[in-house]
C-alpha cells in the first residue's frame, strides 16, 4: 500500500497533522502501527516542529509499512530536555528533540556547533547537519557510551534579545539586565560579554520569570517568542542574531539495532526528507511571527551591527580549545557558500 491508502486507512485526523495534511490522533500519534515511538519535545504544538514530528511519525509509518508509528509528547510532558536526554538514553523514551545546548552539556564535542558565528544562515546549517562527511563520525560518537544517536535535528533560526524595557541599542543598555539564558556556558559567556547578567533557567519557566519581573530579559527566535506569548511580558524585540541554534534528534541506539535494517535505514530516510522539509517552513513561519509580533505592538529594533557583532564572534571562537574542535569549525565553515574556511 502506498503511502496515501496507507495513511487513508488510519483513524482519527488532529490539528498538527491536518496543517500538514496527514493524518494522526490529537495526541499527535499515528495509530494503527505496530510500534509507537515515544518523541519528546518541548515545544507547543503551535510550534512549527510539533506539526513536523507528526508528519515524520507518518512518514515512518508509510515506509515501514505500519510496523512503526510515532507519538508526539509536546509541552516537556514527558520531561524538561535534560531528563529527556537521560530517558532516551535508558531506552524509556524512543525520541527525543533537544537543544544543541543540552547535548553539549553532554559531549564537549558538539561545541562547535553551537557557537555564534559557525553558520552564516539555515542553508549552510541544514547542508551541514546531513553531511556525513562533516557530521557522521560526531552523530555516532555517543552511541558506544551512552547509547544516544543523533539523527539530526531541525534549525532554530537565528537567536535575538528581548526584554521588558527598551529598545536596546548599545552594550550600555544592557548593564545589569537579567537575560536569561539556556543552562550552558555559550550563553552565558555571550550575555555577559555584551553586557548583560545571564541567568540559566529552563524555557518552560521563561514566561514567569518575565511577568514576576525576576527576569528583564531573555534571548530566542521570532518563532518561540510567540509561541511561547513572551512578547506579552517582554515588548522589546532587539535584532542581535547572535547565534543560529540547532535543536537535535536524539534516539536510542538500541531501539535503532533492534529495528530491521531496512526499517532503520527508512526511518532515516524519512528524518532527512523532514529535516530539509522544515528549514522552507521555518523560513515562512518566522515570517508570520514577525508579522504577529507587529500586530501586537512589539517595539523591534535593529542595532546597529557593529555594536555586538565583533563581541559575539570572538566569544564564539574564544571557546574552542581542543584541536578537534578547530578542526570541526573549520569543517563547517568549509561548508559555506563560497567555501570560506
Ligand atoms: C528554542 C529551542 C529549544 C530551546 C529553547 C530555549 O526554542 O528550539 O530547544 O529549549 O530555544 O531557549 O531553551
Amino acid at each position: 500500500m502506498g503511502r496515501r491508502g496507507f495513511l487513508k486507512s488510519l483513524p482519527v485526523v488532529g490539528a498538527g497533522a491536518a496543517l500538514l495534511g496527514g493524518c494522526a490522533s490529537q495526541e499527535g500519534a499515528v495509530t494503527g502501527v505496530d510500534r509507537v515511538l515515544s518523541i519528546s519535545l518541548g515545544q507547543a504544538e503551535s510550534h512549527p516542529s510539533y506539526g513536523s514530528l507528526v508528519s515524520f511519525g507518518e512518514r515512518i509509518a508509510e515506509a515501514t509499512d505500519g510496523r512503526y508509528g510515532a507519538r508526539v509528547y509536546a509541552n516537556n510532558s514527558l520531561g524538561d530536555q535534560q531528563e529527556t536526554v537521560q530517558l532516551v538514553s535508558d531506552g524509556a523514551i524512543d525520541m527525543a528533540v533537544v537543544s544543541g545546548t543540552q547535548i553539549e552539556n553532554s559531549s564537549p564535542r558538539f561545541l562547535p556547533m553551537n557557537v555564534a558565528g559557525v553558520f552564516d544562515d539555515i542553508d549552510h546549517q541544514n547542508r551541514v547537519m546531513l553531511d556525513e562527511s562533516i557530521v557522521g563520525e560526531l552523530f555516532a560518537s555517543l552511541e558506544p557510551q551512552k547509547r544516544l544517536s543523533v539523527l539530526g535535528g531541525y534549525t532554530q533560526g537565528g537567536r535575538h534579545l528581548y526584554t521588558a524595557q527598551g529598545p536596546i541599542e548599545s552594550v550600555e543598555d544592557l548593564e545589569g539586565l537579567k537575560i536569561r539564558v539556556q543552562e550552558s556556558e555559550i550563553f552565558l559567556r555571550l550575555i555577559n560579554n555584551i553586557g548583560g547578567v545571564p541567568t540559566p533557567m529552563a524555557y518552560s519557566e521563561v514566561y514567569t520569570g518575565l511577568q514576576a519581573g525576576v527576569l528583564d530579559g531573555a534571548e530566542n527566535n521570532e518563532i518561540s517568542y510567540v509561541t511561547q506569548r513572551h512578547y506579552e511580558v517582554a515588548k522589546h524585540f532587539t535584532l542581535t542574531n547572535h547565534l543560529i541554534g540547532f535543536d537535535f534528534l536524539l534516539a536510542n541506539t538500541d531501539l535503532l539495532e533492534t529495528m530491521d535494517e531496512q526499517d532503520s535505514v527508512a526511518l532515516r530516510a524519512a528524518w532527512a526528507e523532514t529535516q530539509s522539509e522544515f528549514v522552507e517552513i521555518w523560513k515562512q513561519q518566522t515570517e508570520d511571527a514577525t508579522a504577529t509580533m507587529l500586530e501586537r505592538g512589539v517595539v523591534i529594533t535593529e542595532p546597529d551591527p557593529e555594536v555586538f557583532t565583533a563581541i559575539i564572534e570572538e566569544t564564539g571562537i574564544s571557546l574552542l580549545e581542543d584541536p578537534a574542535d578547530f578542526a570541526l569549525y573549520e569543517a563547517i565553515r568549509g561548508a559555506a557558500e563560497g567555501g570560506d574556511s
